[in-house]
Order: structure tokens, then C-alpha cells, then sequence
């Protein structure tokens, strides 16, 4: 299939590009490089020896997005580009909601215009709130968002459903054919070295933090509590190799090809690790050292979250096949690769 890729320069949207080349579709990558670089085009290039065309725009700018859809006739649009900074949300979220909701806004109506209506939107964990139960299962209801990065991904999710909905009221045959795809933590990175995560400024997730600590770049790494009820008293996540994660949208395509709908999967391993666990992993596995002190918890943060993945290994045959030692290798190989990002 030939992919509209928006975010493609972006940590998932760059791997994703490789691993839908590598699955033998054709990709269009579109992003404003607010917090990515073109260099990552250039490297997909050197991983996959293909072209990759590359447009930098804004999706808000619709002239801009009109000459990528002429560009190119699209079967389906893979939706990665949006800010994604918990705690800058909360502080701007005027922003926040400007870029991520009108974005897409511009976004869903070029493709309608060019009738490309095939989207498959990266979407998050977060739209669950606080769990009701563990594992968490597509079934779990959404929950109250305490940020407005986590309340723009509920809304576009909503969004993408009215459109859907509305086409069957209207007895359009083919109705908005959309995939939600649930992100859990994605980390880790391209095993060559070349593709990685590459925040801006002081990093907010636990694996860029420590890559940052391990280089030398930052003294030492907080840990935000080891009072929780878990097995080592510090938070669990479930943790998801970035490849994974990409094969994850090439396999969505499945569902974007069967049948014209709203399908939601969780993209996770369904295995929960403490950010001890990760600490620890990290240093034996890459034999550096990453200093710690135990601080007070991070507001907001929740205790223990994992996934149940058993609906995308159904319907999509999508199952995570790396696990915590591959992440942490690639995460440190990216980072020693590259000790400033790209
Ligand atoms: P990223 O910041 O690396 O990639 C997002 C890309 O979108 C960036 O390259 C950025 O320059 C681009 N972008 C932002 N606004 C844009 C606009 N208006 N027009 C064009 N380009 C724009 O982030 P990522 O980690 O690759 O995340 C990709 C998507 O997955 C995001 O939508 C994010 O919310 C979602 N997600 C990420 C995580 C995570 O932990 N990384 C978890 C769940 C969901
Ligand atoms: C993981 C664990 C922290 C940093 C966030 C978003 C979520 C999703 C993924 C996009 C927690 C601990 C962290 C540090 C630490 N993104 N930690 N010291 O909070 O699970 O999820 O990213 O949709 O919406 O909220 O990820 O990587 O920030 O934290 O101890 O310096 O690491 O307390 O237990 P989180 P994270």
C-alpha cells in the first residue's frame, strides 16, 4: 500500500516508515520538524536503500497539505504528528490543543477531499485514566485525562468515531475506515544505531533520562517513588521495543484492508516492568553505570499499568517479539551513537 506517514521524522514515525518499506509498501513521510529532524529521513534512506519523499509542512497549513496529497495518490494515512509533552500541556494548553486538534482537523479534511479515508491514529494508553482493572483490555472504559495532551488523544479518538458514525447514518458504503492503536511505553530503538528517540530539552520519560545519565549529560536519575504497592515499591509500565511498536501499525493495515469500521488494539507486551527493573537491566545488560536517588512521586503518576495485547495478537497477528534486554541495548547504542540526538 502507499503511505501518508504525518510525524514521520518523529521516534515511532521514522521507525514505522522502515518497517512499512521493509514490508515492501511505499511511504510519504510529512512533518514540520517542530521536534524531530529531516537527518532521519536520510537515515531511514541508508537502513532501507530506498527514496523516502519528504515534505516539511505543517498540517495546520493547508496549502502546504494540499501539495502533499497531490503528491502522491495514498491508500491509507498513518497519524503520528502532534506534541506529546505531558507536562508542557499543562502549562501550554492552548497549544496543546491548537496543534493537535486543529492539525488533525486540516488533517481529516484533506483526506476526505482527496478521499483517502483509511486512517490509522497513534493514540495512547493515557485515554484509559486510571485503571479499573489490570491487565488493561480494549474493553476498559476511557477514563478522565488529567492533562490536555492525554485529553487531545481522547478527543481525536472521538472525532475519528463520529465521522465513522456519521457516514453509516448517511449509508455511505464505505464509511471512515479507522484503526485507534493504543501506545503503552514505547522505548528503545533501530538496532543499527542509526534511528532513536531525540527529545529536546531536559527529557520527561524514564528511557530517554537514563541514556542522558549513562552519556554523561545529566548527573543522575530521579525515581520518582518506591512507596507504591508494587513488587519493588517503584511504578510499573509495560514497556514496548519501538520496532515492535512499528510492526505493530504494518500489521494494522490487516484491519484496514478487511473491513470498512472503527477498530481499536492495544500495542503493548502485556508484561510489566518497575523502573527498577529497567535501571537495573540497563547497567547489567550495557555494563554502565546509571546513578540514582529515590525522590518523592511524580503528581499524577500512576502506580502499575500493563496491557492485555491478546486482541491484536487475534485480529492483527501482531505480537511484541523483543523484550526489556533488547530495549535497553538499543536505547544505549542509539544514545552512545549519538551523544546530542540528530
Ligand atoms: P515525536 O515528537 O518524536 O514525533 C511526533 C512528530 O510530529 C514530530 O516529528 C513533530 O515534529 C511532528 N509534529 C508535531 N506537530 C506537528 C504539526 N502540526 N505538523 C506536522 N508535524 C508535526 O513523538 P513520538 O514519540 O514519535 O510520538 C508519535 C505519536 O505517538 C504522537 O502522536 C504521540 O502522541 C503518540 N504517542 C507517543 C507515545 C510515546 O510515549 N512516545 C505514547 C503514546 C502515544
Ligand atoms: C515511566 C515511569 C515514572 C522519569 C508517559 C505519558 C503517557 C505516554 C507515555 C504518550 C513512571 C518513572 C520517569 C524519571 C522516574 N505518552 N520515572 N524518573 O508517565 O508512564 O507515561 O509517557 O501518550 O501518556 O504520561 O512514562 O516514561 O514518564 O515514566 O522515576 O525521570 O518512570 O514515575 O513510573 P509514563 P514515563
Amino acid at each position: 500500500m502507499n503511505i501518508l506517514v504525518t510525524g514521520g521524522t518523529g521516534f515511532i514515525g521514522s521507525h514505522t516508515v522502515v518497517e512499512l518499506i521493509n514490508a515492501g509498501h511505499t511511504a510519504t513521510a510529512v512533518d514540520n520538524l517542530v521536534n524531530s529532524s529531516e537527518e532521519a529521513i536520510s537515515r531511514i534512506e541508508k537502513i532501507t536503500g530506498k527514496k523516502v519523499p519528504f515534505f516539511k509542512a505543517d498540517l495546520r497549513d493547508r496549502d502546504a497539505m494540499k501539495k502533499v496529497m497531490e503528491s502522491s495518490r495514498f491508500d491509507c494515512c498513518m497519524h503520528f504528528a502532534g506534541l506529546k509533552a505531558v507536562g508542557e500541556s499543562v502549562v501550554k494548553p492552548l497549544e496543546y490543543y491548537d496543534n493537535n486538534l486543529n492539525g488533525t482537523l486540516v488533517l481529516l479534511e484533506m483526506l476526505r477531499e482527496y478521499d483517502v479515508k483509511s486512517i490509522i491514529f497513534s493514540s495512547s494508553a493515557t485515554v484509559y485514566g486510571t485503571p479499573q482493572f489490570i491487565p488493561i483490555t480494549e474493553e476498559h472504559p476511557k477514563g478522565e485525562c488529567s492533562n490536555p495532551y492525554g485529553k487531545t488523544k481522547s478527543m481525536i479518538e472521538d472525532i475519528l468515531v463520529d465521522l465513522n458514525t456519521a457516514d453509516l447514518k448517511n449509508g455511505n458504503e464505505k464509511p471512515w475506515n479507522i484503526v485507534l492503536l493504543r501506545y503503552f511505553n514505547p522505548i528503545g530503538a533501530h538496532s543499527s544505531g542509526l534511528l532513536g528517540e531525540n527529545p529536546s530539552g531536559i527529557p520527561n520519560n524514564l528511557m530517554p533520562y537514563i541514556t542522558q545519565v549513562a552519556v554523561g549529560k545529566l548527573h543522575h536519575l530521579s525515581v520518582y517513588g518506591n512507596d507504591y504497592e508494587t513488587h519493588d515499591g517503584t511504578g510499573v509500565r509495560d514497556y514496548i521495543h519501538v520496532v515492535d511498536l512499528a510492526k505493530g501499525h504494518v500489521k494494522a493495515l490487516k484491519a484496514i484492508e478487511e473491513n470498512w469500521g472503527v477498530k481499536v488494539y492495544n500495542l503493548g507486551t502485556g508484561k510489566g516492568y518497575s523502573v527498577l527493573d529497567i535501571v537495573n537491566s540497563f547497567i547489567s545488560e550495557n555494563g554502565v553505570d546509571v546513578p540514582y536517588v529515590i525522590c518523592d512521586r511524580r503528581p499524577g503518576d500512576l502506580a502499575e499499568y500493563y496491557s492485555d495485547p491478546g486482541k491484536a495478537e487475534k485480529e492483527l497477528g501482531w505480537k511484541a517479539e523483543l523484550d526489556i534486554k533488547d530495549m535497553v541495548r538499543d536505547s544505549w547504542n542509539f544514545q552512545k551513537n549519538n551523544p546530542n540526538g540528530f
